[in-house]
């Protein structure tokens, strides 16, 4: 079984951070998004795969490389437009073949894994089996209509009248049929060739798919909170190391995991786990954690940071307070000079800020 991991998207909800990278590289737990769903593939005994990629192709390819670090093989698969996930199966066809595949969106994180999910495809050979999970928000998702005895009765993308609650959580199994379906089906309201559509057509012509539920954690890391939800739920499953420095004026606390990287190093502060702290990252008198990850080569000086990812050679000095924040690479966040009680702000398009008054 070959997969197909899909990393194109524009990441619109994800602005200003996916102007500078793409979303799939934003780090959860202190690990791209993308290297959970390639680990899980590994696991699942799947090493031959195609990434589809758009205009942050660069940026993928150079965290990723040939994919080995990865135990994998990966080859690049351009996508000129995005056009729809069935789409990227259409420009996917010659590398797949006509080998059964996995098609995994690469900004889902799964916990747990799909292994046994892969099993049971490898075992039975439906034409599609899909994983499923109920969420709150029906209309954001492709919704699978399911039959007391757990049988597809319809699949609808984005729904506009509710039909169900169990949505399509970006991973699907397929064999080559797949490939027959993405040709048949007409773009949507939006504009794009859904793989939902694409597996409705599969249903109607007689085709088996079947949904599966997902019963570990998942989450669509589109929006800044569903990755500051997924941040803290993989924190608490790191296992604790301490490579780095920490001086006998700081103290390790808290009742989660506390990772220090190699390199980093804690002078007077107080690290509240579950937290991760990046090579090379200087933390002097500050407060960090619960639930923060802080990337490579920083500096908190004066700090007090909680529920927050920071990404690598970002500085925060003399700000405290700060939480459910996310700090993109190579950020300054600093008091205004003394007596000052005015903001100065330089951020990009799409920032948020919310100052306490
Ligand atoms: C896509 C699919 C949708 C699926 C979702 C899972 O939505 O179109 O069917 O439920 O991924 O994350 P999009 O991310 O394009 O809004």
């Amino acid at each position: 079984m070959k997969a197909l991991v899909l990393s194109g998207g524009s990441g619109t909800r994800l602005r200003p951070l996916s102007y500078s990278m793409p979303k799939q590289l934003v780090p959860v737990g202190n690990v791209p998004v993308l290297f959970h769903c390639l680990d899980n593939l590994r696991d699942a005994d799947i090493t031959d795969v195609g990434i589809v990629v758009g205009d942050r192709g660069d940026d993928i390819r150079r965290a990723v490389g040939d994919g080995s670090a990865h135990g994998l093989r990966v080859t690049y698969i351009q996508q000129e437009a995005p056009l729809g996930l069935a789409h990227c199966v259409q420009i996917s066809e010659p590398f797949l073949g006509r080998e059964d595949f996995v098609m995994y969106l690469g900004d889902n994180v799964l916990v747990g894994g799909v292994a046994a999910h892969a099993e049971r495809f490898r075992a039975d050979c439906p034409d599609a089996q899909l994983l499923v999970a109920k969420v709150a928000d029906p209309a954001e998702y492709g919704i699978a209509v399911l039959g007391a005895d757990g049988s597809v009765e319809r699949l609808v993308e984005k729904p506009s009248e509710p039909v169900g609650d169990t949505a399509l959580i970006g991973v699907y199994f397929f064999t080559k049929e797949v490939h027959t379906a993405v040709r048949s089906i007409e773009p949507s309201a939006r504009g794009e060739l859904e793989i939902t559509d694409a597996i409705e057509w599969l249903r109607r012509n007689g085709r088996q798919v079947r949904a599966e539920i997902f019963d570990g954690y998942w989450k669509d890391t589109g929006r800044i909170e569903d990755m500051l939800d997924c941040n803290r739920v993989l924190l608490g499953s790191l296992t604790p190391s301490q490579a780095g420095s920490v001086d006998a004026h700081s103290e390790l606390i808290g009742s989660g995991p506390i990772v220090i990287e190699p390199g980093a190093r804690i002078e007077r502060s107080r690290i509240v786990g579950p937290v991760t702290i990046g090579a090379g990252t200087v933390v002097q008198d500050s407060t960090v954690g619960p639930c923060v990850s802080i990337g490579r080569n920083g500096l908190l000086e004066h700090a007090e940071v909680e529920d927050s990812i920071v990404m690598d050679g970002a500085a925060i000095r003399g700000v405290r307070g700060i939480h459910g924040s996310l700090i993109g690479r190579n950020t300054e966040v600093s008091q205004a000079p003394r007596f000052s009680h005015r903001h100065r702000l330089v951020v990009g398009d799409h920032s948020r800020i919310e100052a306490a008054a």
